[in-house]
């Protein structure tokens, strides 16, 4: 593309090629500069800043004009700055696979229901899907301050987005019947221990954000490792047919340990590994900014399982002293809901964390180990998970926060070939 050249410092502008116009502070777009200048003109008397303002309005009279002159100039910027948005996943693994198919059609689907909202051309559609909000639940459950950001869309338009993304989803009051009818129909992957499926009410269930927690070595990373190679298996056999998404805070994934626990399973561990989307998150920023990049692969790799193992470390080592006691607290709650949200807009995802636990020396009688990141976390999570050592290879699991589940532990053991009774 023809660089946008200054007018006032090059006098020889040809009609007909993109330059940047000192008087508008815009580039003007090939072949129409006349018509833009005209636009610019009847707007003139507004301040820059109504200016933007006006130009995403998404039902104004004016609209029809001015978008076509935004999205011209947006699509300039667009093909300048793309680089910016180049995955962080790409570069490290492969995520071709024959079995589970790539969901290229149901996201052709949503994303035309997102370019069917009132008001969405082309521009606004391209800024929407390279900031991750490729779908009608994916606008219409993020707070309008995170969408601006991220997409760089003015209030207005973001505003009326959402109302319009709800209203197209029939978000509002429901009946606890409908509640229940979704409920019924919420999927499971299983663990690989029986009694510890039992005790989850039949497994990891999808659309809930899931914690375990306790001291090194009680198996938490082990669980994160199987589930990534169960969520593959068949409905029938406990799995969803999807990828997992395993992101590691803390270098301790092996793929020596999928590869026995595919084969524990008679699985192909080749076609197995491929399905595990992996990424190192080296610090707390990265490891946010992976969650957000994996809102778009979701569809786009049929990802049915997120994992983040674990989701505190890093948070607690770059944030020491008191004095910064709130603002991690801050940083880990807006990861939360960034996860949180990813459950609320994909139904049929499970997202599982691990998390440490600290020593309370305050307490004489019971369990002096608790899970780390406080009420934060503990609010954040719909099911935690109590993990702690038995004898030899068992562990014991307890179910200590549920808004469904009884209090109970279950007994399983980790084997060579993974997680079992
Ligand atoms: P931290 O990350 O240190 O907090 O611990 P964790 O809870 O993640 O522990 P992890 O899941 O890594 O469990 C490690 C334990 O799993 C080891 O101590 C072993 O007891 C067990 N384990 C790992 N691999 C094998 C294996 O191949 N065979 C058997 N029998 N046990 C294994
Ligand atoms: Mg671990």
């Amino acid at each position: 593309m023809a660089k946008a050249r200054d007018i006032g410092d090059n006098n020889s502008f040809e009609m007909g090629k993109p330059y940047y116009c000192k008087e508008c502070k815009r580039n003007h777009t090939k072949g129409k500069i006349y018509k833009e200048h005209l636009n610019f003109a009847q707007f003139k008397s507004q301040s820059e800043e109504d200016f933007e303002e006006e130009d995403t309005e998404l039902t104004n009279d004016k609209y029809d004009d001015e978008a076509e002159l935004i999205e011209a100039f947006d699509e300039l910027e667009n093909d300048e700055n793309n680089s910016e948005f180049e995955n962080q996943f790409d570069d490290n693994i492969d995520i071709d696979n024959e079995d589970i198919d790539n969901n290229g059609g149901a996201i052709q689907e949503s994303i035309n229901a997102v370019k069917k909202l009132p008001g969405v051309g082309e521009a606004t559609l391209n800024k929407l899907i390279k900031a991750g909000f490729s779908s009608l639940e994916s606008i219409a459950f993020t707070p309008p301050s995170i969408i601006q950001d991220e997409s760089g869309l003015g209030e207005k338009t973001t505003t009326k987005l959402i109302k319009a993304s709800m209203e197209e989803l029939n978000i509002g009051f429901k009946s606890a019947e409908d509640v229940w009818e979704h409920r019924k129909n919420i999927a499971r992957i299983t663990t690989g221990s029986q009694e510890l499926d039992d005790s989850l009410g039949g497994g990891v269930e999808t659309g809930s954000l899931i914690e375990f927690f306790g001291e090194f070595r009680t198996g938490k990373t082990q669980i994160m490792h199987q589930l990534c190679v169960n969520v593959q298996l068949p409905e029938e056999k406990g799995g969803l047919e999807g990828k997992a998404l395993y992101i590691d805070t803390e270098g301790t994934f092996r793929p020596e340990r999928i590869i026995q626990m595919a084969e524990g399973l008679d699985l192909d561990h080749q076609k197995v590994l491929k399905n595990i989307v992996f990424g190192r998150a080296y610090n707390s920023d990265h490891q946010v900014l992976l969650i957000k990049e994996a809102a778009n692969l979701i569809k786009e790799q049929n990802i049915k399982l997120i994992v983040v193992d674990s989701i505190i470390g890093h948070f607690r080592s770059e944030y020491i002293g008191r004095g910064t006691l709130a603002s991690r607290q801050q940083n880990i709650n807006s990861h939360l809901h960034d996860l949180l949200r990813l459950c609320d807009i994909y139904s049929d995802l499970a997202v599982v964390v691990t998390n440490q636990v600290q020593s309370r020396p305050d307490v004489f009688y019971g369990n002096p180990l608790k899970a780390t990141g406080g009420n934060i976390i503990a609010h954040g999570s719909t099911i935690r998970v109590y993990l702690r050592k038995g004898k030899g290879e068992q562990r014991i699991a307890k179910i200590v926060d549920a808004p469904h589940l009884p209090e109970r532990e279950a007994i399983f053991s980790i084997t060579e070939s993974g997680i079992s009774d």
